[in-house]
């Protein structure tokens, strides 16, 4: 199989990896929850944005870097951390890190990673990546794995907030999946998994250590790191200044995908609240529903500072493995020059509010 024939252009790639996956596999990487309204919303929200273009501009060169929490970047959008790469490409993580690394785009990297957080660093020394933490049962663990990350020279930490316990996953439930993992995980055979948990059982519900978290934790984090923190899985402006208050750097618009609380809104549709309750305190970034070089520019227009990639950087890698991630970042790269030129922005300094309606 060439990287051409895994598929032709940024539209055809999800239907292309649909084809090559198996099917419990593809329920686990496509599902949300519940119902998947919140999965729809992310994508309908961009359908109700329209671009007002400027024109007669001097287009004739368009610039796409900018800095992600102060890391210098080719482009404005980066690789959601999500779990378990190992199951989608026996380089697992390696692999993303490598093509994300040769596109000069940032990655996040899970907790819940087939390989570990150094292995992954090791692949790609000096490329921009940012850890997702995970909370761990104890904080001991929690704080282990990010001092492990700064000695790793990550550049920064996000914590998800959005997953006190797993969401309702129907599809999974009736398809029987079960996460593959045919290596241990990568961070250590012990740690805790929301994606590997049941649901909890009759009441008294143990959920998992993230449950108990309240904003408290990030200061405990803050102290032992001096890494930049990210708080990933705000949907409300009053939580985003608490999470500034509480020193976050970062704030992640999202609602995981849609793969948390079903009926949760577009992130998209958040965007515009948060970005107004952090009032340039922090950056503001948005995950959920990001297809298109005109989603990333309406985003950027609604003042997110990036945007994260989720489910397509994992259609990429499935339909075409570790070339494919590098064709999908190509493609979009070449997409969004485009959209940037035909909207008459030279920079992303030039993209503004009054760009959408
Ligand atoms: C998921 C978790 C594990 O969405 O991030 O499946």
């Amino acid at each position: 199989m060439t990287e051409e024939a895994a598929f032709g252009s940024l539209g055809d790639l999800e239907e292309r990896a649909r084809q090559r996956t198996p099917a419990d596999l593809w329920a686990y990487v496509a599902g949300g929850s519940a119902e998947e309204r919140t999965v729809a919303a992310n994508r309908e929200a961009f359908g109700r944005r329209w671009l007002r273009p400027r024109v007669l501009r001097g287009v004739e060169s368009v610039d796409l870097r900018t800095e992600l929490l102060g890391r210098r970047v080719a482009v404005p959008w980066y690789l959601c951390p999500t779990a378990y790469h190992g199951d989608l490409l026996p380089e697992g993580e390696v692999a993303t890190a490598r093509a994300a690394a040769s596109a000069g785009c940032l990655a996040g990297f899970s907790t819940l990673s087939s390989f570990s957080l150094e292995e992954i660093a090791g692949s790609a020394p000096g490329s921009p990546r940012w850890f997702q933490l995970y909370l761990q049962p104890e904080f001991e663990a929690s704080a282990e794995l990010v001092r492990r990350a700064e000695r790793a020279a990550y550049d920064a930490i996000a914590l998800t907030v959005d997953v006190p316990l797993l969401g309702v996953r129907d599809r999974q439930a009736s398809g029987g999946f079960a996460i593959r993992t045919p290596r241990p995980a990568g961070n250590g055979p012990t740690l805790s998994s929301p994606a590997r948990e049941p649901l909890p059982g009759p009441p008294p519900r143990r959920l998992r250590a993230d449950a108990a978290a309240t904003w408290e934790m990030i200061d405990r984090l803050r102290a032992v790191t001096s890494l930049p923190l990210l708080v990933k899985g705000i949907l409300r402006g009053d939580d985003a200044r608490r999470a500034v208050e509480h020193g976050a750097r970062g704030v992640i618009v999202s609602n995981h995908g849609g793969r948390q609380l079903d009926g949760a809104l577009a992130a998209l549709d958040a965007l515009p609240e948060v970005v107004e309750a952090v009032g340039g305190r922090a950056e503001v970034y948005l995950e959920g529903g990001v297809r298109r070089g005109s989603d990333v520019l309406i985003a950027l227009a609604l003042g997110a500072h990036g945007v994260g990639l989720g489910r397509p950087p994992l259609w990429a890698l499935l339909a075409g493995g570790e070339e494919g991630l590098r064709r999908y970042l190509g493609l979009l790269e070449e997409e969004f020059l485009n959209v940037m030129a035909l909207a008459g922005c030279r920079s992303l300094s030039e993209i503004d509010r009054d760009l959408v309606v």
